[in-house]
């Protein structure tokens, strides 16, 4: 019983130096509605109810985002997808991008999107087969398949 409180001491010590090390910035940079994406009501209901807190400036940032680690892992995701795609500043993509992105997003939401340790604690962001194909016939203006290049 001693040495499992001792250990119990240890793990709470550690945790607490955790919280000491610096990580990526938790912020929601200033957004300007004239740069975020227009999209049909149906299409923009989806991504704002499962993409956006990884892929806009308007996150919402859950109470573990402060704790290490998991603040770590929360942090990073959130910046790799402004990264990859950020809705909130669609606007300044190139035309050309866009359509790149529009091709990305086509198959994000048939294998990857949202990310799998997102889903486990937001079970309300998993895309219905209705919802991916709403996605997609977006993402295809309409077409309901992509063109491939072959890389
Ligand atoms: C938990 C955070 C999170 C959520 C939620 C999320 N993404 Fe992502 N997404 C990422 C990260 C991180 C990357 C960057 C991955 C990389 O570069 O390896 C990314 C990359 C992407 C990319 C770039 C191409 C690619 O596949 O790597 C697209 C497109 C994308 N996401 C679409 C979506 C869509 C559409 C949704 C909503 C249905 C969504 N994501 C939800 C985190 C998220």
């Amino acid at each position: 019983m001693k040495s499992f409180l001792m250990y119990l001491g240890a793990v709470a010590v550690i945790i607490g130096l955790l919280q000491f090390i610096p990580t990526y910035e938790k912020s929601n940079p200033p957004t300007d509605p004239q740069k975020e994406i227009q999209a049909p009501k149906e299409v923009m209901a989806i991504f704002k109810r499962s993409c956006y807190d990884c892929h806009s400036n308007e996150t919402k940032w859950p109470w573990y985002a402060n704790v290490a680690p998991m603040s770590w892992a929360v942090r990073r995701d959130v910046i790799e997808g402004r990264k990859a795609l950020n809705f909130s500043t669609w606007n300044d993509y190139s035309d050309e991008k866009k359509q790149e992105l529009k091709k990305q997003i086509f198959r994000s939401v048939i294998l990857a999107m949202p990310l799998p340790q997102y889903l486990w604690l937001h079970p309300e962001a998993k895309l219905s087969s209705k919802d991916k194909e709403t996605i997609r016939n977006w993402a295809s203006d309409g077409k309901g398949y992509i063109d491939y290049d072959v890389r």
